[in-house]
C-alpha cells in the first residue's frame, strides 16, 4: 500500500534524469542513442586531485569530519573566494556539503516557511522549483526570452517582489541558458535588492569557471547586498568531480550557522576523502584546469555553427556553462511524423524517438518553448547528433 506524503505527491522527478534514463533504456535495447541530456563534464578528475584522495585514504581520513567540513577545506574556500572573487568570508561562514545541490537545499530550508515566495528567473535549474515546493514555498517565475539572452531586468525583478518574498534564486552562469550576468547587470540588480534587505539572494555560481568571454562577477561583491547574499559553488563542474559530491555555501554568520544546524541533523559532514582532495583542487591555480574550458569552448563554437543550420531552430549563443537552449516554438502545435508537438517536452521526446538524440525539454526549466542540449560530449557525437536532427526536421 503506497502512503505518500503530500510533499512527495507534489514533487516531480528531475526531468534531466527522466530523459537520461529513457536514453539509457533505448541504448540497452541496442539503439544507437546519443545522449546530450546530462550536465556533467566528460573529463577525468585531474591527477593532482586524485593523488590527494589516495593520500587521504592512506592517512586514514575515515572518520566523521566536522559538520561544515574540515577547517583546512573551509580555509581553502575562504582563500579561493578572496583570490578569485575578491570576497571576504571567514571559514566559519562556510558550510561544505554533499554538492552544491545540498548547499542550496540547506539555505532554502533555513529561510523558507509555508507560503513564502521565492523569485525564480526562468529558465532556471530544474531542482530549484522542486526544492522550494518541498519547503512549502511558492515559486514566483519571472519570464525571459532568447531575445534578452534569457536574462531579467532590474525592473522585472522589482515588479515580482511582494511582502511575502523571502528569496531570489538564480544561477550565473546559467544552467540551462548558458548566459551569465555581467558586472553592470549585477550592479543594477544589486541596487534593487539593497532596498529589500529582508530578501536573501541565493547566487548559484557552480559554473563560475566555465565562462568563455568575460570575468565572472558574484553579486556578493557589491557591498550593499553582501549581508543578504548566500554564494553557492562547488567542485562538480570546473574540476569534473560530479560524483565526488562536494559543494559549499558562503553566507552571513546567522545563515551559515543555520546551514550547519540543518546539515548536522540530515547528513553530517561531506565525504572526508573528497574533502581532502578538494583542498588541493581549490589551492591549485584555476588556469591549470583551463584546458577543459578551452575544449568546451571549441565544442560550443562547433555546435553553434551546426545548430544554426537546423530548420526551425532559433539558436542562442551561450557564453558560459555547457548548454545550448534553442527556441523551438516554430514546431509547437505542429504534427511531425504523426506526433503532435504541444510543448518542448514533447519535442525532446520526438527527437529521442526519431533521431535517437537525447535532450531535455524546457518545461521543467520553466520554458515551454526551448530544449536543452548539453555539449559536454565528444565532437564526434555532437556532429552526428546535429546531423541526425537536421535530417529529421528537414524531412518532416
Ligand atoms: C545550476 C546548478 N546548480 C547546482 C548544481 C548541482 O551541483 P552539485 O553536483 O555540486 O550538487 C548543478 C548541477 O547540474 C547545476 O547545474
Amino acid at each position: 500500500m503506497e502512503k505518500f506524503s503530500e510533499r512527495v505527491r507534489n514533487m516531480s522527478f528531475s526531468q534531466t534524469f527522466v530523459m537520461s534514463n529513457k536514453a539509457r533504456e533505448l541504448k540497452a535495447k541496442g539503439v544507437d542513442v546519443i545522449s546530450l541530456t546530462l550536465g556533467e563534464p566528460d573529463f577525468d578528475v585531474p591527477d593532482n586531485i586524485k593523488q590527494a584522495a589516495f593520500e587521504a585514504i592512506h592517512q586514514n581520513y575515515s572518520h566523521y569530519s566536522p559538520v561544515p567540513g574540515f577547517l583546512e577545506l573551509r580555509e581553502a574556500v575562504s582563500n579561493k573566494l578572496k583570490r578569485d572573487n575578491n570576497l571576504n568570508y571567514k571559514p566559519s561562514q562556510i558550510c561544505v556539503s554533499n554538492g552544491a545541490k545540498q548547499s542550496i537545499f540547506n539555505v532554502l530550508a533555513a529561510i523558507i516557511d509555508n507560503g513564502d515566495e521565492v523569485i525564480l528567473p526562468a529558465p532556471f535549474w530544474v531542482s530549484y522549483e522542486e526544492m522550494v515546493k518541498m519547503m512549502g514555498g511558492k515559486c514566483v517565475v519571472v519570464e525571459t526570452s532568447i531575445e534578452t539572452e534569457f536574462k531579467i531586468t532590474p525592473e522585472q525583478l522589482e515588479q515580482a517582489i511582494t511582502p511575502k518574498t523571502k528569496a531570489i534564486l538564480y544561477s550565473s552562469p546559467c544552467n540551462p541558458s548558458g548566459s551569465y550576468y555581467t558586472f553592470d547587470e549585477l550592479k543594477s540588480i544589486a541596487k534593487v535588492m539593497a532596498k529589500y534587505p529582508q530578501i536573501t539572494i541565493i547566487s548559484d555560481e557552480i559554473y563560475e569557471l566555465i565562462n568563455y568571454e568575460g570575468k565572472h562577477t558574484s553579486i556578493a561583491e557589491f557591498p550593499e547586498v553582501y549581508e543578504q547574499t548566500a554564494v553557492i559553488n562547488g567542485m562538480s563542474k570546473a574540476y569534473a568531480m560530479t560524483g565526488w559530491r562536494i559543494g559549499y555555501s558562503a553566507c552571513p554568520d546567522w545563515l551559515a550557522k543555520a546551514c550547519e544546524k540543518i546539515q548536522g541533523q540530515v547528513t553530517s559532514g561531506a565525504n572526508t576523502v573528497a574533502q581532502r582532495a578538494s583542498i588541493v583542487g581549490l589551492k591549485t591555480n584555476p588556469s591549470e584546469y583551463r584546458f577543459m574550458v578551452d575544449e568546451f569552448k571549441k565544442r560550443r563554437d562547433l555546435v553553434y555553427q551546426l545548430m544554426k543550420e537546423i530548420p526551425g531552430f532559433k539558436v542562442n549563443y551561450p557564453k558560459a556553462a555547457f548548454y545550448f537552449f534553442p527556441d523551438i516554438s516554430y514546431y509547437l502545435g505542429k504534427t511531425l511524423n504523426g506526433t503532435r508537438i504541444e510543448n518542448s517536452d514533447d519535442f525532446a521526446m520526438f527527437l529521442l524517438e526519431n533521431a535517437h538524440v537525447g535532450t531535455v525539454g524546457g518545461l521543467s526549466f520553466g520554458s515551454a518553448e526551448c530544449v536543452r542540449f548539453s555539449y559536454a560530449a565528444s565532437e564526434k557525437d555532437l556532429v552526428e547528433a546535429m546531423s541526425r536532427i537536421k535530417k529529421l526536421l528537414a524531412a518532416g
